[in-house]
This record gives C-alpha cells, structure tokens and sequence, in this order.
C-alpha cells in the first residue's frame, strides 16, 4: 500500500477527504503521517481522530527557512512516505527541500494555474470577472504555486457569487480530484518524467497509451 504524509496548516478537508478515500477502499494508499507548521491546525484533530500520527514543527522556532526545511524533511522521511501531499501547507519551501522529493511532491491549489498562483484566489477571481475559475493539482517545482500540471477542474463563476460561494464551489472539486490524482500516482500510471507529466491510460484494446497530461472532470 502506498504511504502517504500530508502536509498542512490550517482546517484539513483536503486532508479529510484523502483520510475518507482510503477508509472507502477508493484510494489505494494510506496516510502514515500528518505534518503542520502550526500545533494549532485543526486538520491535526482529524488525523488523530483516524488514527494517523501527527507532528507539528513550529516554523517560527527555526533560525531560517532551511533549517525548518531540513527539520520538517527529517521528520517526513521519519514515515518513509512514497509521495509527499501538501493540502493547504502555507509555508513556501526552499530549493533544496523541493529538488529532495522532485517527482514525488505534490500540491493542491484553488485556482485554474497558471492564472491566480498565491493567496486569495477567489477573491481576485472575482475582481477580475473571469467567468470559470478551478482548482490544479500540480508536481512541486521551487516556483510558488508552478509546477507541471496533473489534474485541474474548472467550475463557472455565478453572476450571484461572493468569496464564499465561489471558494465552495472550488473546494467540492478538490476533494474529487486531489483524490484522483493521488490514485492515478499509487496504481503507479502517473510520473513525472523531465519535467512533463505522463499519465498512462488503458485502452479499450488492452493498450497502454502514455499522454502527456490529462485534464480530466
Ligand atoms: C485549499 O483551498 C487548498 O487548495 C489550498 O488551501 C486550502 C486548504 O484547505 N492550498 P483545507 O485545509 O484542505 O481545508
């Protein structure tokens, strides 16, 4: 079974609907550990409560950026994971840090990447009237919020719509696909391979077809 440790920072629905696919038989991977910057994410609780072990770092006890870098590397690789999730881990990780788990580091974030990388996403969705908006999983790169894309769904953006309507939206598709995108990695289709994605998919003929990305939902 593949072993997961997630990375997160604050509430942890990202990190509840990974726990829920696994509990249902639908993710083929286990999460063996929870990391936060913070000892006060609420998404610890939800670990604990599935009986996940938990860690928290605090990153303001750090001289630096590479000296929490390389705590919180010792204390992923503590679990020995085979791919590293980050769902809402607002820390931006160093160079060294991301080139360590190249090819097995992966992010969620609330927009249609490249458009809106950083915070607020929603929020300036809707300033600048863009009328369909989404979510990307992505292969960490050292660039914020970049990375070869691995799955994104978009949603259309309501006239009626405020932050929270529009963030609600984002968020129902996330739990669909950070799910799928962690499977597509544990059945062993997806990789990255020089900075492309290749997701293999199988024919009607039996044939393995190897794409370059997919863009599924
Ligand atoms: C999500 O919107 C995710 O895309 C972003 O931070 C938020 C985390 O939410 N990176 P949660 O903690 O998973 O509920």
């Amino acid at each position: 079974m593949m072993r997961l440790v997630v990375l997160i920072s604050g509430r942890g629905s990202n990190l509840a609907a990974l726990l829920s696919a696994a509990a249902a038989g639908t993710l083929p991977a286990r999460v063996v550990g929870v990391l936060a910057n913070c000892a006060d994410a609420p998404g610890l609780e939800t670990a604990s409560a599935a009986g996940v072990p938990t860690r928290a770092l605090d990153h303001r006890l750090f001289a630096d950026r590479e000296a929490f870098d390389t705590a919180l590397a010792e204390a992923i690789d503590g679990f020995a994971p085979d791919l590293v999730v980050l769902a809402g881990f607002m820390r931006i990780l160093g160079d060294r840090f991301v080139r360590r788990y190249a090819g097995r580091l992966i992010n969620i974030h609330p927009s249609l990447l490249p458009a809106f990388p950083g915070l607020h996403t929603h929020r300036r969705a809707l300033a600048e009237g863009v009328r369909v908006h989404g979510c990307t999983v992505h292969f960490v790169t050292p660039e914020l919020d970049h990375g070869p894309i691995i799955v994104q769904a978009a949603v259309p953006v309501l006239d009626t719509d405020d932050e929270a309507a529009l963030a609600a939206r984002v968020l129902a598709q996330e739990h669909r696909i950070y799910p799928l995108a962690i499977r597509w990695f544990a059945d062993g289709r997806l990789r990255l391979c020089d900075g492309r994605v290749l997701l293999a998919s199988v024919q009607s003929d039996g044939g393995v077809l190897i794409a370059p990305q997919l863009v599924a939902v």
